[in-house]
């Protein structure tokens, strides 16, 4: 149970100083009925109308892990009309992608309606791990490997120290997979940094977000994340 003007103002409808006016003047119906007391308890249960407006109630928090295939825009709506990661999860709540995965980049998409957890996760500050494995074109040099370690310059900025290692080198194709874990966001990060030193990528997927893997998930599938797995991303968030 919670304070009735704290309900009014948690549903976005206004603040709290003025939804106690609003309760004071007559204003709010608790199930049907005037409430006009300032301290009033109510629960999320009830029914309630400011100003003849039925106040919406308090979502339920969901939380999907998409493995997200290739070919799918990670945006609400696209205006190509090209499919986005929205219609691989169930449907009935408004939901958003936590960051952003390019066009072509497979891998771990969280998706949700927490917009406080999204915030924390992809606020710089908080440096959330993110793992990606990127197939690049050319054989990586040990210096240029270093390079990716202590930063490189995209869009005029040194990118933030990371981790990266060769996982293997196929001569006869030309080409390096590389791991590289990134505490940064930045738009097409990995693909502009190993650009800036010269490979361009050919395959990306974003194997880890957090401490959250696609292990068990094929590509358009999702699972549902559980308490504890919600609980330890706001630890690691705010870390
Ligand atoms: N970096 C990229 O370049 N692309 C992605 O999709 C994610 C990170």
């Amino acid at each position: 149970m919670e304070r009735l003007q704290k309900i009014i103002a948690q549903s976005g409808y206004c603040s709290r100083r003025k939804a106690e006016e609003l309760i004071t003047l007559g204003k709010v119906k608790v199930n049907g009925k005037i409430v006009t007391e300032l301290g009033t308890k109510v629960s999320y249960e009830d029914t309630i109308f400011v100003n003849g407006k039925m106040l919406s109630k308090k979502e339920d928090k969901v939380y999907y892990l998409l493995n997200k295939p290739r070919g799918v825009v990670t945006t609400s709506s696209d205006e190509h009309d090209r499919k986005t990661v929205l219609d691989f999860v169930p449907e009935g709540t408004r939901v958003y992608p936590v960051g952003r995965l390019d066009y072509d980049t497979t891998g771990a998409l969280l998706i949700t309606n927490d917009g406080e957890l999204t915030n924390l996760l992809i606020h710089p500050r908080n440096h959330v791990e993110k793992t990606y494995i990127a197939k690049i074109e050319g054989i990586l040099l040990k210096q240029d490997l270093e390079k990716l370690i202590h930063g490189v310059i995209i869009d005029d900025k040194k990118t933030a120290p990371a981790k990266a290692r060769i996982k293997k080198i196929d001569k006869k194709a030309n080409t390096t997979l590389v791991e590289l874990v990134i505490y940064e966001g930045r738009n097409h990060q990995v693909k502009k940094m190993f650009e800036a030193i010269g490979y361009p990528v050919m395959k990306l997927k974003r194997e880890k977000f957090s401490f959250l893997t696609t292990v068990g998930l094929k590509s358009g599938e999702y699972r549902e994340l559980n308490i504890k797995e919600v609980k330890k991303l706001y630890n690691e968030a705010k870390k």
